[in-house]
């Protein structure tokens, strides 16, 4: 419900800003958790460049995986919309890098909600990895997938594994603890639109919104990729519509625009036919092959009472969005 106070993680990356808007426009109170202090300004800035202002306020969690790290986050807050954990970054570490913070930020949030009572509700940031099968077939968020076994072979394998354990541990942690709060997983694939954090448009390719910008801008993905994605607005619009008190249980929210895939190269011809305006800002030489996972999120738009944004918005709005942004 409006004006009750929301603490948000994760609100310096694609989603978490694009929930921060969202919370926002709703007039939720928010409390951010950052790690950085000189990212508070940041905020304030991407916020002013959206066009939107808020009393926020900021609690500094430098280190989010030790115990008790949101004690203090946590106090009085009604909600909790947990986004923050690492993407496939590379490391030579991906076990410190990727998994460990994923399982362990999940785990030290879950453990200080439980010693607030005013907290009703808990939104996770899950993923639809966190429940695909390792072998093709048809699969949809309520799929149980064994946990995977290392060592990773590169930080794409770990980012999954990651978001495997992190669920994992999240069920057990209901199970063990029976929380009074309820649990909620969103599980997005590719997400892809505008970055209303990023200030640059290497800042753009460095998420997931690269594997629709890749062939735009002329990058040529080696490995086939998978064919999925969904708007980043229908992201934060389940993230924030799963707060609302009709939303009861611990439940999973799968965003996904469509069950039969889609072919990141097909974004060339969308620009030219839906954004001519923008075509002569691409080389429209790079290339991404995928193929199809199968996952059905379409139930989310009927429990939810919304409808996703196509494959040609997300392309035309990440497009214009890099343009846009000049440099
Ligand atoms: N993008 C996708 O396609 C996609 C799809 C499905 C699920 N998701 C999930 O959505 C969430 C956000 O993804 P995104 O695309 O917004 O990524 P992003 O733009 O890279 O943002 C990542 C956010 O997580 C924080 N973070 C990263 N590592 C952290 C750590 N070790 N400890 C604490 N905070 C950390 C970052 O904070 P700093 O600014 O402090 O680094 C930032 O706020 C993640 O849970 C991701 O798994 C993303
Ligand atoms: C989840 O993790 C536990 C260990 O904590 C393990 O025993 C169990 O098999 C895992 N569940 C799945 C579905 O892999
Ligand atoms: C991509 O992977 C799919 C599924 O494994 C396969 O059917 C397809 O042939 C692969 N395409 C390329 C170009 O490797």
């Amino acid at each position: 419900m409006p004006d009750e106070l929301v603490l948000l993680t994760g609100a310096t990356g694609l989603v978490g800003f694009a929930v921060l808007q969202k919370l926002i426009e709703q007039n939720y109170r928010v409390r951010l958790a950052i790690r950085t202090p000189s990212k508070k300004q940041e905020i304030y800035d991407a916020l002013d460049r959206a066009h939107l202002s808020s009393n926020l306020d900021f609690v500094i969690v430098p280190d989010m995986q030790v115990t008790s790290a949101f004690d203090q986050a946590v106090k009085g807050v009604r909600y909790v919309v947990h986004v923050a954990s690492p993407l496939a970054v590379e490391s030579d570490d991906l076990e410190t890098s990727i998994i460990r913070p994923a399982v362990d930020v999940t785990l030290s949030m879950l453990h200080s909600a439980l010693k607030e009572e005013t907290l009703r509700k808990i939104v996770i940031t899950s993923s639809i990895v966190a429940v695909m099968p390792s072998t093709p077939g048809s699969f949809d968020v309520d799929t149980v997938v064994p946990d995977p076994q290392g060592p990773w072979s590169n930080p794409f394998a770990a980012y999954i594994a990651s978001k495997q354990f992190a669920y994992n541990a999240t069920r057990k942690f209901i199970a063990d603890f029976k929380p009074s709060f309820n649990v909620i997983n969103v599980m997005p694939s590719f997400v892809i639109g505008p970055n209303g954090f990023a200030t640059s448009r290497k800042h753009y390719l460095a998420g997931s919104n690269e594997v629709a910008l890749a062939p735009l801008v002329g990058t040529v993905m080696p490995n086939n990729m998978t064919g999925c994605g969904c708007h980043v607005d229908d992201v934060a619009t389940v993230h924030v519509a799963a707060l609302e008190s009709s939303v009861t249980g611990n439940r999973n929210f799968g965003v996904d625009v469509s069950v039969n895939g889609v072919e990141w190269n097909k974004g060339k011809d969308i620009i030219r036919l839906k954004a001519p305006e923008i075509a002569n800002a691409f080389s429209m030489d790079g290339s991404v092959t995928s193929f199809s996972v199968g996952f059905d999120a379409s139930r989310t738009q009927t429990q939810l009472g919304m409808k996703f944004k196509s494959f040609d918005e997300m392309i035309v709005d990440v497009a214009r969005a890099y343009v846009a942004i000049g440099t």
